[in-house]
């Protein structure tokens, strides 16, 4: 996979983006043996690279599955300095990791954090049709016919239809049994996806956690706390990143 110079140099902890850039405009870069001052190179992992006449290391792999609480934020830095995922990482972690996809603000649950960006690429890429689980509150409880049309597709807005979902009744809850847990698998993951198919039946989410993230459970993981995957899982990531494995989130 081609990958910007900046980009490769950042994971390869150089330097921030930004300052990758610096250095490739002001010459200190070279590809191959050549000095490369155009930022919109491209490399692949058979390329050299070397900053300042000093060949660069690419960081090993590494992986983890974060439990994302509530009220903190997926990407890596925010203006209003928000508590991010990384935050919990800090002191910790060296390599330049990041999380694959997102969660919003408000969703806790199972997120993946890596410094693999050929994995990133794959899993959110919406070819591959990863499977995403949710446990959802909703208010009210679904019917017949609002199983039907979350499983067939619901119309999102004027541009989207929600691709066909796999949706069960967890339980009643609330005093009168007034709000349902639900459950849904999908295998796209458009902004605010499972809220917004929720909201298109008239059972709007009240509060919404991913257990499973492409075949990674959460199990008991407490929100706030991460691990590293075991060899077996990258292992299974990798080849349901590739296609080589049923797309199951069992
Ligand atoms: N769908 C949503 O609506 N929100 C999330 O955080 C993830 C999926």
């Amino acid at each position: 996979m081609k990958e910007r110079l900046q980009k490769v140099m950042a994971h390869a902890g150089i330097a921030s983006r930004r300052a990758s850039e610096k250095l490739i405009e002001t010459g200190h870069v070279r590809v191959n043996g050549k000095v490369v001052t155009t930022l919109g190179t491209t490399v692949t992992d058979a390329d050299q690279i070397e900053v300042n006449h000093k060949p660069i290391h690419r960081e090993a792999p590494v992986y983890f599955l974060f439990n994302k609480p509530r009220g903190v934020i997926t990407s890596a830095s925010d203006e209003k300095k928000r508590k991010t995922v990384l935050d919990y990482f800090k002191h910790q972690v060296t390599e330049r990791i990041y999380p694959v996809g997102r969660l919003d603000y408000d969703t806790t649950g199972a997120l993946l954090v890596t410094n693999d960006g050929k994995l990133d690429y794959l899993l959110t890429h919406p070819k591959h049709e990863i499977p995403k689980t949710y446990q959802a509150k909703v208010t009210g409880i679904p019917d017949a016919a609002d199983f039907q049309r979350l499983q067939t597709g619901v119309k999102l807005d004027d541009h989207h239809t929600s691709a066909p979902a796999e949706v069960r009744l967890v339980k009643k809850m609330g005093t009168d049994g007034q709000n349902a847990l639900m459950e849904l698998t999908i295998h796209e993951g458009r902004n605010h996806e499972v809220k917004k198919m929720f909201q298109a039946v008239g059972h709007p989410v009240e509060k919404l956690k991913r257990t499973v993230f492409a075949g990674l459970k959460l199990a008991d993981l407490e929100p706030g706390q991460w691990r590293p995957l075991n060899k077996r899982e990258v292992r299974d990531l990798l080849e349901l990143a590739k296609g080589e494995l049923p797309r199951e989130n069992k």
